[in-house]
């Protein structure tokens, strides 16, 4: 596997190639991760991975600076997945001034859930993944984008980007990888003490017990038990920001009867001082 830190570097060992299958990170792998090394790779005639820790979509108050920065430790995974490719730019390559161009996603679906709760986080993500886009697809006829369905939102938000700006760019949304009690694997759970770990499962948890109560019949009081469902996690010294049930195509409120509509709950909820997101489609 090439680890190379320029775009123009990146582009070099691509050239020749036609078709990358690319997943883009923030490094701290997980199997999570590495699983989506491994579906993409079939779909492409090279593999890509580029791990950049993007300031432009954390808050000042977020953890940009503690965010784990474990760059040995993936690269020696990734090659193990079958990576050909890792770009991992510093900040100075891929931002060399204030990135004053931006993306800015429709509102309708970025400045709700996750964007409502974290303000201009789509506007981050969609614009690094965009360049990221430029710096591993420019000039090639097209190729595959891999991230994950734990990142429900954003995967909507980056497929109607594609669409939008006619990207020759496949989607892969890889299911969420969990742990043997249910939790969904992320970077930041390895900011959990051992009790709140044991504790974090509760999360899925919760999201299940949601789905089924809002599938026990045709018009369920979404409101009222999306409420029961973060109370009961506050109960248990959780901070829900929410426990919603949502149309899985555009992230809004589904409309009774709601029998045959692809549903997705989603969830956010600190645990002490770690945010944690989960999701289940049903
Ligand atoms: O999902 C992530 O890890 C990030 O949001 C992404 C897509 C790599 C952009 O920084």
């Amino acid at each position: 596997m090439h680890i190379v830190h320029t775009i123009a570097e990146l582009r070099a060992h691509l050239a020749g190639f036609e078709r990358p299958a690319f997943v883009p990170t923030m490094g701290n792998l997980h199997d999570g991760h590495i699983a989506l090394v491994k579906q993409a790779k079939p779909l492409g005639d090279v593999t890509v991975s580029s791990i950049f820790v993007n300031r432009l979509q954390f808050a000042p108050n977020e953890d940009f600076d503690s965010y784990p920065r474990t760059l040995d430790a993936d690269a020696q995974r990734l090659e193990e997945a079958g990576c050909n490719v890792l770009f991992a730019p510093r900040e100075k390559e891929l931002y060399p001034e204030p990135q004053t161009y931006k993306v800015h996603p429709a509102t309708d679906l970025s400045d709700i859930l996750e964007g409502h709760f974290r303000p201009g986080f789509f506007i981050g993500v969609s614009t690094v993944v965009l360049k990221l886009f430029s710096c591993v697809f420019a000039g090639m006829p097209g190729g595959v984008a891999a991230f994950g369905k734990k990142d429900y939102q954003q995967v909507l938000v980056v497929r109607r980007m594609i669409a939008q700006f006619a990207l020759p760019i496949e989607v892969l949304a890889g299911e969420t990888q969990r742990a043997s009690d249910g939790l969904a694997l992320s970077s930041r759970n390895s900011y959990l003490s051992q009790a709140e770990r044991e504790e974090a499962a509760q999360l899925s948890i919760a999201l299940r017990a949601l789905s089924q109560a809002a599938r026990a019949s045709d018009s369920p009081d979404l409101p009222a038990l999306e409420a029961q469902a973060m109370q009961a996690l506050a109960r248990r010294g959780w901070k829900p920001d929410y426990l919603t049930v949502r149309r899985r195509t555009d992230l809004l409120a589904p409309q009774a009867p709601m029998a045959q509509e692809p549903l997705v709950v989603l969830g956010a909820a600190k645990l002490g001082n770690t945010r944690l997101i989960d999701n289940l489609e049903f």
